[in-house]
């Protein structure tokens, strides 16, 4: 059956501004471009799972102003049910302010409407979470709405995943309505109280004793992913198990994470097994970072398909 997958979380209006070098502290530099584009976590993964065959609606606020449209506009586009995304007169649209100078790069989000995404909002939407297989989660919106959504999941019998981007303080409680916690390193290491062993530790000890800590926090299954690296889950056993990365051209790395969080939700959804759902999690954010633009980036199933076919040769590990 066709899966189905609710997004509970941001809409941004990315402004990208790219640039040679980011500005130290009161400094001014010249700009090469700007450009406007469709993003916010969840509005990101919200596209990438309708791309790659889900069912997808979505809960979340935006402003009465003409980014809120425009974010609108790019979710009906790609079929993603609006419904349950309210217009608030009185707050402005979420922005994230990005910074791209070779590669890489820094951001600032203004969180606006998407800090008024409420438990209220979870109730009024029920039959989102209803109809959905699996249900997903971010941190650009309220944790306290993110911890009223996923407990509110658990007892309709959902699955849910809880993307931890960007890093915040979480109550206890909430690790024990995750089904799947998906940290990047960094994240990891903050959730884990490793900050310092992050890199210094070796890359298999750091993240056997991270993940079982989040583990023993009280999630199910805890994947991180680790860029080009790839990504690492913890099996039965408490035992790291890796899963590949593929070598592509990397044009923007921006979604890249929200790729890999939509495809995880829409291979489970279909009932994969976690495993072939990782590997189907690093094919699409692969491709994803071959184009520019955290929506525009999202791949297609069929584009996954196929590059799994032609694009083994070309993996790594
Ligand atoms: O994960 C990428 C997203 O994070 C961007 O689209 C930006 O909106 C930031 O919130
Ligand atoms: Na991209």
């Amino acid at each position: 059956s066709t899966p189905n997958v609710a997004v509970i979380g941001s809409l941004n209006m990315d402004i990208v501004v790219e640039t040679r070098l980011i500005p130290q502290i009161g400094e001014t530099l010249l700009g090469e471009r700007v450009r406007f584009i469709p993003g916010g976590k969840g509005a990101n993964q919200a596209v990438a799972a309708a791309r790659l065959g889900a069912v997808t609606s979505m809960i979340g606020a935006v402003g009465a102003d003409a980014f809120g449209d425009e974010l609108l506009a790019a979710l009906s586009r790609e079929g993603v049910d609006i419904s349950g995304v309210k217009r608030l007169p009185d707050a402005s649209t979420g922005v994230a302010s990005i910074y791209v100078a070779e590669g890489d790069n820094s951001i600032v989000v203004v969180p606006g409407a998407n800090d008024r995404v409420s438990p209220a909002d979870i109730d009024q939407h029920l039959d989102k979470l209803k109809q959905a297989d699996i249900v997903l989660l971010q941190l650009e919106i309220p944790v306290e709405t993110v911890l009223y959504a996923a407990r509110t999941a658990k007892s309709l019998g959902k699955q849910v995943i809880l993307n931890p981007a960007p890093a915040r303080e979480l109550p206890q409680e909430l690790y024990g309505h995750i089904d799947y916690l998906t940290p990047n390193r960094t994240e990891l290491g903050r959730y884990a109280g490793m900050e310092s062993e992050t890199t210094r530790t070796s890359t298999g000890d750091f993240l056997r004793s991270a993940m079982r800590r989040l583990k023993d926090l009280g999630a199910a299954q805890v994947v991180t992913t680790l860029g080009a690296d790839g990504s690492a889950y913890l099996d039965e056993a408490g035992e790291v198990r890796p899963v590949k990365g593929h070598a592509v051209s990397v044009v923007d790395t921006t979604g890249a994470g929200d790729c890999f969080n939509a495809a995880l939700a829409t291979a489970l959804a279909q009932g994969e097994g976690l495993e072939a759902a990782i590997r189907f999690a690093s094919l699409a954010s692969a491709l994803a970072v071959t184009k520019f633009g955290a929506q525009a980036g999202m791949p297609t199933a069929d584009e996954v398909r196929q590059f799994a076919a032609a694009g083994s040769p070309r993996t790594m590990q």
